[in-house]
């Protein structure tokens, strides 16, 4: 059984996770969603908040049986060697992600060299979709239902204070 695991602070899960989440379980036979609890930038949802809409966010994600949603606080290779995991997904959209998930990865595999990460690449039209983009356009009211299932744009909405 390939486990692997898909760490992120998914503050909120974006349609570019989903569509990394999807290329993961073509692969694995199961991808463990990894919500990091205490994310160096204060997280605009709390961990349980995060978890809730992931979960909500993969009703409708294909292969979801192969999926599972856990939080975990500490190094990522140290609950990827707990569940038994042998890889971590990241995501990569363009260049600029690129070094500082370089970094990561051989940071990773020094620290566990038996967990190897595995990057695939989001659709083009997931490209410039980054959590922290659209809750600032959340934030200053523009539209994000393009980029993040509806429960997640309606969560933001209200934390903002937007009512529509
Ligand atoms: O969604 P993000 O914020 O880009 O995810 C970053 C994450 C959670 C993958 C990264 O910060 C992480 O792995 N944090 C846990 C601590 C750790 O293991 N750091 C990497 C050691 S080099």
């Amino acid at each position: 059984m390939r486990v692997a695991v898909y760490p992120g602070s998914f503050d909120p899960v974006t349609f570019g996770h989903l569509d990394i989440l999807e290329r993961a379980t073509l692969i694995f036979d199961k991808v463990i969603m990894a919500v990091l609890e205490n994310p160096g930038k204060a997280p605009l949802f709390t961990t349980d908040e995060r978890v809730q809409l992931l979960r909500s966010s993969l009703t409708d994600q294909p292969r979801n049986e192969r999926v599972e949603v856990g939080t975990f606080h500490g190094l990522t290779v140290d609950f990827a060697t707990k569940v038994g995991a042998t890889a971590i997904v990241r995501g990569l959209r363009a260049v600029s992600d690129f070094e500082n998930e370089f970094q990561m990865a051989l940071m990773n595999r020094r620290l566990a060299p038996q967990v190897h990460t595995v990057f695939l690449m989001t659709s083009f039209s997931n490209v410039f979709v980054s959590s922290s983009l659209i809750k600032e356009v959340c934030r200053f009211g523009g539209r994000v239902d393009d980029f993040v299932p509806p429960v997640c744009a309606e969560a933001m909405r209200h934390k903002f204070g937007h009512t529509t």
